[in-house]
């Protein structure tokens, strides 16, 4: 039955009642009317529009559904569906939403991911000029200073060679930036060597204490799987550095016949769930990229666990 009907019957239903309740009742409506007369009306009327308003709502239930679902569904969280339950119009209003939904999930997973590889493309390339531009002139400068200080008499020489220092600390801060901003080691030794550096680098600059657990038959996987990994591994290393107040992390890496999981978990105060910003929103957009699964729950006892489940594909 269409939504119009339904609603229509319902009111027809209730209006019929009325009026043969009147027809049969002993009521009768003097004029000018007695107060009586005048508190059954009232109260008659008053039955009515509460059976209204009750029929009313069982009726458009299926539409109330539907806005509850408007209004919370997360494409970052695809795969959420109503049945096409209801009337004709109320169905096919579903139908038509989750159409519309599939359409958006789609076209934001590709949205993403041109996204994603545009900043990662930006990244190597930042990464490579670093190396190859200023990386090599301070190198450059480096042996210059070093020839300088060789021949330089004894109160110059001293000073030159505490340039040298700076010039090496700031040629090593250098390779650290170039090195967070293409995991090079990921391409070269593998995503373990690339995460055990990751986070030894991480808890010398931190202070955190980090486990690692990582499984060492880990199959082969493909180039972007491991690229998101190592990003997520990144991105929730940095978070418990910054917001946990937590002093152990674990970084756990794990697989089974078809999936690759790694968790990160800490002992901090823990996260509140509607808190997500651009870290949080960036690592679901890169599990999507790979049809993986991003969870942050609270961990056992106290702090925060970062979880994400990749499918294996094997490299090509
Ligand atoms: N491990 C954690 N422990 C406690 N709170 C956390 C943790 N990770 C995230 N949060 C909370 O969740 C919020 C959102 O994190 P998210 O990474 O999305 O953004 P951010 O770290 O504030 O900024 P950025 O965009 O630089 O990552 C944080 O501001 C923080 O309050
Ligand atoms: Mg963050």
């Amino acid at each position: 039955m269409s939504l119009f009907w339904r609603i229509f019957a319902l009111n027809a239903v209730v209006l019929g009642l009325a009026t043969a309740l009147l027809l049969w009742a002993p009521v009768t409506v003097s004029v000018p009317v007695l107060l009586t007369e005048a508190v059954i009306l009232v109260a008659g009327l008053a039955v009515m529009l509460v059976a209204n308003a009750a029929l009313l709502r069982l009726g458009l239930a299926p539409l109330d559904r539907l806005t509850r679902l408007m209004t919370t569904v997360d494409l970052l969280r695809p795969g959420q569906r109503l049945p096409a339950a209801g009337g004709r119009e109320v169905a096919e209003l579903i139908r038509t939403f989750n159409a519309m939904l599939e359409r958006l999930e789609q076209e934001r997973a590709t949205s993403s991911a041109r996204a994603l590889l545009a900043q990662e493309a930006e990244r190597r390339r930042i990464a490579q000029e670093l190396h190859d531009e200023v990386g090599q002139t301070m190198t450059a400068i480096l042996l210059g200073l070093k020839r300088a200080a060789d021949d330089a008499p004894e109160p110059l020489r001293k000073d030159l060679h505490e340039v040298q220092e700076i010039t090496r600390e700031s040629l090593d801060e250098v390779r650290r930036l170039v090195r967070r901003l293409r995991p090079g080691v990921l391409d070269d030794l593998g995503l373990i060597s690339a995460l055990t550096s990751l986070t030894e680098d991480f808890a010398t600059h931190t202070g955190l204490r980090i486990t690692r657990r990582f499984d060492t038959d880990l199959p082969a996987l493909a180039p972007e799987t491991e690229l998101v990994l190592y990003r997520v591994a990144q991105e929730s290393l940095t978070n418990a550095a910054r917001h946990a107040d937590a002093a152990h992390v674990t970084v756990a890496l794990r697989h089974t016949d078809d999936s690759a999981e790694l968790t990160v978990t800490d002992d901090g105060r823990g996260v509140e769930a509607a808190r997500e910003g651009a870290g949080i929103r960036g690592m679901r957009e890169r599990a999507l990229l790979i049809g993986g699964g991003l969870e942050i729950a609270p961990a056992p006892g106290t702090g925060t666990r970062v979880q994400l489940t990749a499918p294996v594909s094997r490299k090509h």
